[in-house]
């Protein structure tokens, strides 16, 4: 198979488009996505854009974020924090569980102040966050909830799709993401009062309020209609292809897979470990040249928040894009004269996450050929009894 995943329905469609006037077909042709998607997302609304950030944005645009409000994201990803400074509101991190990866229920409530607006938790690699504690915290405190599904394209908590406990949801199309159109998303909103209120701008309307254009383009739009028939698979697929991993690291006492909540099904978009090694005198560095030597090249040692190589792997809070105040220059969002709280992006405020992130060990699975996949997870079975 090939590392991306097109059949001859893409280029069908795609050629549908061009050969339109694209000006009349654009629309038509995003209304037809929207309509496909509804079928299996039965929300209150559902807007097709141009990226998951751009969802993200417009869902926080629609809660009202503004300077001197908080929204509590997750610390290992930097999307949630930065779509909180689109709207120069103030991110506060909170810490996650060291077993599941994801958000940790009590932390979030523990953060939770005055001026918390919104709280925005990330799926962490396709398996959730355990959203019957998040939403009780939410519902019990009046706060939103924005759930990030870039990684979790159907995947399924108490067999109900992500994207379908939260207020809204926000998914990706990247070149990444198991449907892929290279760059595409869409915003499901839950909630009839946000839903209504939610506002975006299409190509030539004057929009009632300041907006930001994500809409989604035709031809993207065309290629998500053909991708959406067959993405169902795809991530099934991909959950089927990561038992290959958990059963070469099965025994193994110093690799520790990312814990799946039993109440959860993992889409699996990435399949991580925290690597122990050092309580067993195994170096994570030695660990990863053996790994390579044999065959099993695509793991990444520690968690790289995107765009951040070339720094210490550690909580996104750490990095110059939440240490340094210069969203909108002026001291923003932090040190704003809206503002009446202080964060805390020192090291230590959320352990967890920092004992985590330099210890993680993942692959991604969609973009790579299945017998890869099998070379790979050999490569791992063999590596390990290398060190045992
Ligand atoms: C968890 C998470 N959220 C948001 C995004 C942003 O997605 P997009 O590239 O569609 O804006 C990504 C991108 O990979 C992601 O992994």
């Amino acid at each position: 198979m090939a590392t991306k995943r097109y059949t001859n329905e893409e280029f069908d469609m795609l050629r549908r488009w061009l050969d339109n006037n694209q000006d009349s077909a654009s629309e038509k042709v995003i209304e037809e996505l929207v309509d496909v998607i509804s079928k299996d997302f039965a929300a209150e609304k559902i807007i097709a854009v141009n990226s998951c950030m751009g969802a993200l944005h417009i869902a926080l645009q629609t809660v009202g974020i503004g300077p001197g409000d908080e929204v509590i994201v997750d610390p290992i990803v930097t999307f949630a924090g930065m779509a909180v400074m689109y709207h120069n509101g103030v991110p506060v991190f909170a810490d996650v569980d060291l077993n599941t990866m994801n958000a940790d229920p009590e932390s979030i409530e523990s953060k939770i102040t005055s001026r918390t607006k919104a709280i925005i938790c990330t799926h962490l690699f396709g398996s959730m966050c355990d959203m019957d504690k998040i939403m009780e915290i939410a519902k019990a405190n009046n706060i939103p909830v924005i759930e990030d599904c870039a990684h979790a394209l159907f995947a399924q908590q108490n067999g109900k799709y992500a994207g379908l406990h939260g207020d809204f949801a926000a998914f990706s199309f990247n070149h990444r993401k198991q449907l892929s159109t290279g760059q595409g998303g869409f915003l499901a909103i839950n909630n009839k009062d946000f839903g209504q209120r939610s506002n975006f701008t299409k190509f030539g309307r004057i929009p009632e309020r300041i907006n930001w254009n994500y809409q989604m383009p035709g031809i993207i739009a065309a290629i998500a209609i053909a991708q959406w028939k067959h993405a169902k698979e795809y991530v099934r697929k991909d959950h089927e292809l990561a038992k290959l991993y958990a059963e070469a690291i099965k025994g193994c006492e110093w690799l520790i897979e990312q814990q799946v909540l039993p109440k959860n099904w993992s889409s699996y978009h990435i399949w991580a470990c925290t690597f122990k090694g050092e309580e067993f005198g195994i170096d994570y560095k030695k660990f990863m040249e053996v790994l390579k030597e044999n065959g099993a090249t695509y793991f990444l040692p520690a968690f790289m928040p995107y765009g951040a190589f070339g720094l210490e792997p550690s909580p996104v809070y750490r990095y110059p894009i939440f240490q340094v105040p210069m969203a909108y220059t002026k001291g923003c969002p932090t040190a704003c004269p809206h503002y009446e709280g202080k964060v805390d992006y020192s090291g230590g405020s959320c352990p967890n996450a920092e004992y985590l992130v330099p210890r993680m060990f993942n692959t991604v699975l969609s973009p790579i050929e299945d017998e890869k996949i099998e070379i790979y997870a050999e490569g791992l079975s063999k590596t390990i009894k290398h060190f045992s």
